[in-house]
């Protein structure tokens, strides 16, 4: 596979641009995306899957900068949305509504009947309330609403951090297992309701195989279940997850993914629906920064970066691990034990702790690496920090993906009342 982020003469680029051009036009901080990267993922994982009829819908919640959704959309991927302004993104970047799941635990009325009007291929259920809640609203204007119900197999998946497990029976996302057939037979009775497939997601940034073959086989005996029941499965959404590499180690591979589950499909008749997020887009990201100074204290070595948590929550929220790097690379710098910290008035605004980087002097590039996920999507304005441009580079190309914001930007829903 073609190397997205590579150095050359010590400089690191992005496919063939060098980092420092992109930061002399746009300045730090700043995400920088590979569209090149994006693509491969994106096929990787297509391609794994062969001739199984299969929708890929990417989580758009991971990363919905409309120059990612567009690059995406062209390859035929469809999304997974949580909210109706996803819904409004997918919709905008030419994500055709009948390749949209809506996903989401507390979706409202609105946001429902914004999904009904788009026309989107299911709504991924999580509660009977919300059943009854869409019946009501599709059969009020005639509709019929597609529906996959959200269950949990109780497969408790080991992620890095408790916040990304989501398939236990103690969540308070989706159906215990248990519960479906009845909550199906409520969902067949209702007048706005149609069943259309199966839905579960067990969590995030899973490195193994097993949890999801443990879980699709039980959700696969469900749908046996459920079809001797009477009811009309097409789908089965298999839900987002996939790990990838952040330190070194291995990321879960389309293949041995494909090996895993495709086999308990076999002769089932399911199209098969997927939600990844993080495995398309991390690795096609980073983080730029820019050092502002250096600092000791206590025993500790500061380096003080123009990034801070509201940038990137990742390792301050469930500690998240990023590479740090300087951008220019020069011969012979002594490593030191450091934390990369952001300026923001918070004891938890880091970056990276206790990490041995090659020395760095105030000025200098880093980057964040990566960052391609729940990196800009997870940026806030906190301590009126206006949020880090964006860029798209493909090939020799770089395109501003995201203007970075303004001041007049963190004031504008307050002023013109
Ligand atoms: C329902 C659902 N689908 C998909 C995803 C995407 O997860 P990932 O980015 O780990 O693939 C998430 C993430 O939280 C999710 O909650």
């Amino acid at each position: 596979m073609a190397e997205t982020f590579v150095r050359h003469d010590g400089v690191l680029h992005c496919e063939d641009v060098a980092i420092p051009d992109i930061v002399a036009r746009w300045g730090t901080p700043s995400y920088v995306y590979s569209a090149g990267a994006i693509r491969r993922r994106f096929e990787e994982l297509s391609g794994a899957l062969g001739d199984y009829p299969h929708l890929i819908a990417y989580s758009v919640k991971a990363n919905g900068n409309l120059e990612v959704l567009r690059t995406l959309a062209e390859l035929g991927a469809g999304a997974d949305i949580v909210s109706g302004g996803e819904l409004y993104r997918a919709r905008l970047a030419g994500i055709p509504a009948d390749r949209i799941v809506f996903s989401g635990v507390g979706k409202t009325v609105n946001e429902l009947a914004a999904g009904l009007s788009a026309g989107i291929y299911g709504f991924n259920i999580e509660s009977e309330g919300e059943l009854e809640e869409l019946s009501r609203l599709a059969s009020a204007s005639g509709m019929v609403a597609p529906v996959a119900l959200r269950v949990n197999p109780g497969v408790d998946a080991p992620t890095p951090h408790h916040y990304t497990r989501t398939g236990h029976a103690a969540t308070k996302f989706g159906i215990p297992i248990s519960d479906a057939p009845r909550l199906y037979a409520k969902a067949a009775s209702l007048p706005g309701i149609r069943v259309r497939g199966v839905d579960m997601h067990i969590g995030s940034q899973i490195l193994a195989v097993e949890p999801y073959q443990d879980a699709v086989a039980q959700v696969v005996e469900l749908v046996h279940v459920l079809r001797s029941q009477g009811h009309q499965l097409e789908y089965l959404d298999v839900g987002g997850g996939l790990g990838i590499s952040y330190s070194g180690g291995e990321g879960i591979s389309a293949r041995a993914f494909a090996d895993a589950i495709l086999p308990l499909l076999q002769g089932s008749e399911l199209r098969l629906v997927l939600e990844p997020g993080r495995y398309i887009v991390g690795q096609a990201g980073v983080l730029v920064t820019r050092v502002l100074y250096l600092k000791e204290g206590g025993g500790k070595r500061f380096v003080i970066t123009d990034a801070g948590m509201n940038d990137l929550l990742r390792p301050s929220h469930y500690s998240g691990y990023h590479a740090v790097e300087p951008v220019e690379a020069t011969a012979d710098r002594e490593e030191v034990r450091v934390d990369v910290v952001g300026p923001i008035c918070e004891t938890g605004d880091f970056l990276a702790l206790d990490r041995d980087v090659p020395r760095v002097e105030p000025g200098e590039l880093l980057v964040l690496r990566t960052a391609g996920a729940y990196g800009f999507s997870m940026a806030s304005t906190y301590n009126q920090r206006p949020r880090p441009a964006e860029v798209m580079v493909s090939g020799g190309e770089m395109r501003l993906a995201r203007r970075r914001e303004t001041l007049e930007d963190l004031v504008a829903g307050e002023l013109d009342l």
